[in-house]
């Protein structure tokens, strides 16, 4: 395995996801691990990642030194390069003016990490500092026209530096140089793999939860159905999953999970129709963050409510993904400042004093996609776009009445149908509909008409983190208004959503 330590880089998980694609395990650990600590996961290498601070800057973030004395080859990557540097005796600099962007590579000699690299090739740089004098023992493997010092390595002790980022796909040959140091450098084996890792969790999960029972809250999405199923391959009927359909769900939500999940892959699955529950306390509130708290809290009673009818259930399953335990550890990380309540089912309840299982805490979300293509979970399933906790509720800005809701699910589902047959379903990380709480004028046949506005929102992310609005062609946006307009009664007009993120939020409320 390999150990990334974080210095607060935004390419932190590009790291983590190139060396995974190259079936190597990695994981990620903040700056203050120690070094009993590194020693007992004994890794085959180290990276030190990128990060935002100056290495001489009062609280830049340090490792201990000791690292680099272990015998483990490491890879320092811009700050984490400067680390190293400055920590084995040679000497950072700020170079007065950032160097952001392409560079060509002269690289020195294609041996050692550039071995099969060719001698000129592009580079992605970002750094605001630069190494003026190596330490004893390093040398220079590469330059740009900008900065001498571009890569360098102390070869005897299996040390290397580099200024760009090879991480990202800019760097034109970086995968390859990364795996150099996979595995010519550390030798490490490729066993990362969903097979492998689906077969470990089955059993780890048979041997912790042993005779117990497990309660898992399903959404219908894919981490918490992927769970599901690893879950039921597991321990079988010993997993009892509940569904709350609050009333605020996407048309025939309910019946699809329980043809596929139930019906054909046999999963113990308790569905509570809550919807008159969540839609009377619903009823007249318009502000979205009072929308987010009652929807969590009455979730949360119901869900409560039902786990404690399952005798002898000691465990909640959640499906927690790499990121958000990453989040926790980083450098600069921790919780960022609530912008929206978020609210994730499976949460575990305060008073109930039941242990955690999240077999999906060290994937990434693309990974879990491919978990779920080796358990065998249907297609429809796995590339399920996000839909959040408080569904519709915050997608109906203004009140939210049965009338609303039938309206949205409506030009919801026509608005799918459209985005899937055009291909861009997968492409897209989202891609929903916004009822307006205003209406406009229309002419239907000589009539005038007053209805309400529908806009539509597409994003592509990789993280929801940030967010593009979608490029979708204009013939396919023409085709979404046309069929809404003329097959959604109580709609007279659409809009495009052309905002990112940030500043403003996937969703609207
Ligand atoms: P925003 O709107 O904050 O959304 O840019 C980022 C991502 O999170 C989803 N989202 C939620 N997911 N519970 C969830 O499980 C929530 O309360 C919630 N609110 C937003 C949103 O759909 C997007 O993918």
């Amino acid at each position: 395995m390999i150990l990334i330590i974080d210095f607060g880089s935004q390419y932190n998980q590009l790291i983590a996801r190139r060396v995974r694609e190259c079936h190597v395990y990695c994981r990620i650990d903040a700056p203050d691990i120690t070094v009993a600590e590194i020693k007992a996961l004994n890794p085959d290498g180290i990276i030190l990642s990128g990060g935002p601070a100056s290495i001489y800057e009062k609280n830049s973030p340090k490792s201990d030194t000791a690292v680099f004395d272990l015998g483990i080859p490491v890879l320092g990557i811009c700050y984490g390069m400067h680390f190293m540097i400055s920590a084995l005796g040679g000497v950072v600099e700020g170079v007065g003016r950032r160097e952001y962007g392409f560079s060509e590579l002269n690289i020195k000699k294609a041996d050692g990490l550039f071995q099969g690299v060719s001698k000129k090739s592009t580079c992605w740089m970002s750094h605001g500092d630069s190494i003026r004098r190596l330490p004893r023992g390093f040398k220079i493997t590469a330059s740009t026209a900008n900065t001498k010092i571009a890569a360098a390595v102390h070869a005897k002790k299996n040390l290397f530096g580099f200024q760009y980022h090879p991480e990202v796909a800019h760097t034109q040959m970086g995968k390859k140089m990364l795996r150099n140091f996979l595995f010519d450098v550390c030798g490490c084996r490729r066993t990362w793999t969903m097979k492998s890792f689906a077969r470990r969790s089955i059993e780890e999960i048979r041997s912790k939860v042993a005779d117990k029972k497990v309660i898992l809250g399903l959404s219908g999405g894919v981490d918490s159905s992927v769970v599901a199923l690893l879950l039921h391959k597991s321990i079988g009927k010993q997993l009892t999953c509940i569904f709350v359909d609050n009333g605020v769900l996407r048309k025939d939500e309910a019946r699809k999970l329980k043809v596929t999940l139930k019906q054909q892959l046999n999963l113990n699955i308790r569905f509570i129709n809550a919807k008159t529950l969540f839609l009377r306390a619903l009823a007249k509130v318009t502000d979205p963050e009072k929308k987010r708290k009652i929807i969590g809290r009455l979730f949360m009673q119901v869900f409560e409510a039902e786990a404690r009818k399952i005798k002898g259930a000691d465990f909640l399953a959640q499906g927690t993904l790499y990121p958000d335990v990453i989040e926790s550890v980083s450098a600069f990380g921790g919780p960022t400042s609530v912008i929206k309540s978020h609210h994730n089912v499976g949460g575990l309840p305060k008073n109930m004093k039941l242990k955690l299982i999240e077999p999906l805490k060290y994937l990434f979300k693309d990974e879990v996609r491919l978990l779920g293509k080796e358990l065998g979970l249907e297609q429809d399933l796995i590339w399920r776009q996000p839909f959040p906790g408080p569904g519709l509720a915050i997608r109906i800005l203004g009140e939210i009445t049965h009338r609303r809701l039938t309206i949205l699910r409506s030009v919801d589902d026509l608005l799918l149908e459209e985005i899937k047959n055009a291909g861009y379903y997968k492409k897209l990380w989202q891609s929903f509909a916004v009822l307006l709480p205003i209406k406009s004028v229309g002419v239907m046949g000589d009539q005038r008409t007053y209805e309400n506005i529908v806009a539509i929102r597409a994003v592509t992310s990789k993280d929801a983190m940030t967010a593009d609005w979608a490029k979708l062609p204009h013939k396919l946006l023409g085709r979404i208004s046309n069929r809404i307009i003329n097959e959604v009664n109580g709609v007279n007009r659409v809009v495009y959503d052309i905002s990112s993120k940030p500043p403003s939020t996937i969703e609207w409320e």
